[in-house]
């Protein structure tokens, strides 16, 4: 019997999980997961902070040696194994194998990531009322309303709930008729509305060149070895990577359809409504004369500012597309959750989503009472699960998915996904055995703070080169 249908045959079930009717439908719903309020809200600030074009390079190079690989690894998996990410692994090994494990930090990196993604995307909500109902007032007064709505317990939770209520909706809808159906209409209407912020940004302000100039004329003296971890960490959060996000969308993909061209679509766009997002936020700043390095309140506090003398045209429609985007990747990190207990457990999907919703959105109400903090750790829980998830969770499930794919799984089943043995095929094996898990383990090691005065050494002598080179 073929490895093929070997892998068929073993223990759980994979029948009637649902398929993507059609390519351009998982591409968009894959796209939906990758470009999120990571995108529109966290690139352009950490790009301010980071000051510009030398960020954006690093981040371009990291995509390209991190984030397309194991986008690529990850859809192999997932398409090779048709399971849920804690499937997947045992599938590909054995029942019962530790790799499970990677499986199961993904699953647990989907509950607690959606938990307080959908508050920040509960703000966007928030803001589209906002911006129906006009910025008015001091710059002061209405920045002083994000503090408002982030320390109101009760609005927090309102929009909190409205979100997951969103999310749940469309993924009991399922994969064709909720997923699939709603990344379609959803993505074309972000990517359109996005378009048309960007020419205006380009076109209607004093800004556009500027913008331009700041996010791509690179100036590695602001970068830092902080700054190189950072892309490198973004991009992993960006794509989606590191928590089965993408095993379980390329789970329900038909065999077929070339997975290389795929994953490069993928991270193409993610990239580019990066880089269109940022032109369009610092055309508005630097118009009216403001700094791009206004870190976490870059939308929510500045943006709105500047949104008062533009008026709604501009930001209503800019906080539809954010919200938008959280939606379609709120959808793809509880659909991972959600997967697993169907797959594994033989529950209906109708009762998975909504007792795993249920789980998200109470655990989500921790995130949303600011004056709530994790007991011993001075920290609110918002940024204890954000920092744990981002800067431990998917860095250790995208290394350990990388040297499972390039060392553990047998060579057939990974080429007879990739499609070929050629020097393609040869150059990602190179790259997921030697280059992706070294990058990855140094963000790990930062983030620990390991040996770090070594690993910061090695970064300055690197960006000196750079530097010295440019
Ligand atoms: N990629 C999303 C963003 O940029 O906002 C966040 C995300 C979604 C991370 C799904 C991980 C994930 F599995």
């Amino acid at each position: 019997m073929s490895d093929a249908r070997d892998l068929q045959t073993t223990t759980t079930n994979t029948m009637g999980r649902g398929n993507w009717a059609t390519s351009i439908g998982f591409i968009l719903a894959a796209t939906g997961s990758a470009i999120g309020l990571g995108n529109i809200w966290k690139f352009p600030y950490i790009t301010g902070d980071y000051g510009g074009g030398a960020f954006v390079l690093v981040y371009l190079v990291c995509v390209l040696v991190v984030g397309l690989p194991l986008m690529l690894a990850e859809l192999i998996i997932g398409r090779r194994t048709q399971q849920n990410p804690v499937g997947a692994f045992q599938k590909l090994h054995r029942e019962g194998s530790p790799w499970q494990l990677v499986g199961w930090l993904g699953v647990a990196s989907g509950f607690v990531i959606l938990s307080y993604y959908s508050v920040v995307a509960g703000w966007a909500l928030a803001y589209i009322f906002k911006a129906i109902a006009g910025f008015q007032g001091t710059a002061e007064a209405i920045q002083s309303e994000f503090g408002e709505l982030v320390t109101s317990p009760g609005q927090s939770i309102f929009y909190h709930t409205i979100f997951m209520a969103i999310c749940i909706g469309i993924v009991i809808g399922g994969i064709k008729r909720g997923i699939e159906r709603w990344s379609k209409i959803l993505m074309p209407a972000l990517f359109a509305i996005l378009l048309g912020l960007a020419c205006y940004g380009l076109f209607s302000t004093e800004g556009g060149s500027k913008a331009l100039a700041f996010l791509f004329k690179p100036d590695f003296s602001k970068l830092g070895a902080e700054g190189v971890l950072s892309a490198l960490g973004h991009a992993f959060f960006t794509l989606s990577l590191g928590m089965g996000a993408m095993i379980t969308y390329g789970s329900y993909m038909k065999r077929g359809s070339n997975l290389v061209r795929d994953a490069i679509t993928i991270s193409f766009l993610d990239t580019v409504v990066a880089l269109v997002a940022g032109i369009a936020i610092f055309s508005m700043v630097f118009h009216f004369g403001m700094e791009p390095g206004q870190s976490v309140g870059l939308i929510f506090k500045t943006l709105p500012v500047l949104f008062k003398d533009i008026g709604p045209w501009i930001s209503v429609p800019f906080f539809v597309l954010l919200t938008f985007a959280a939606v379609t990747s709120g959808i793809s990190l509880l659909e991972v959750v959600v997967s697993y207990f169907v797959d594994r457990r033989g529950w209906s999907r109708i009762a998975a989503t909504l007792v795993l919703g249920a789980g998200i959105y109470v655990l989500g109400i921790f995130s949303a009472v600011s004056a709530w903090s994790v007991p011993f750790s001075g920290k609110g829980f918002f940024d204890f699960f954000d920092d744990f998830s981002t800067n431990y969770m998917l860095p250790i499930g995208g290394l350990f998915t990388c040297l499972f794919i390039a060392w553990v799984m047998k060579d057939k089943d990974r080429a007879d996904e990739f499609g070929s043995r050629g020097p393609l095929y040869k150059g990602l094996r190179f790259l997921l055995r030697y280059i992706t898990p070294v990058a990855v383990l140094a963000v790990i090691v930062h983030q620990l703070g390991i040996v770090e005065k070594c690993f910061w050494l090695f970064i300055r002598l690197f960006v000196f080169f750079l530097n010295y080179a440019g």
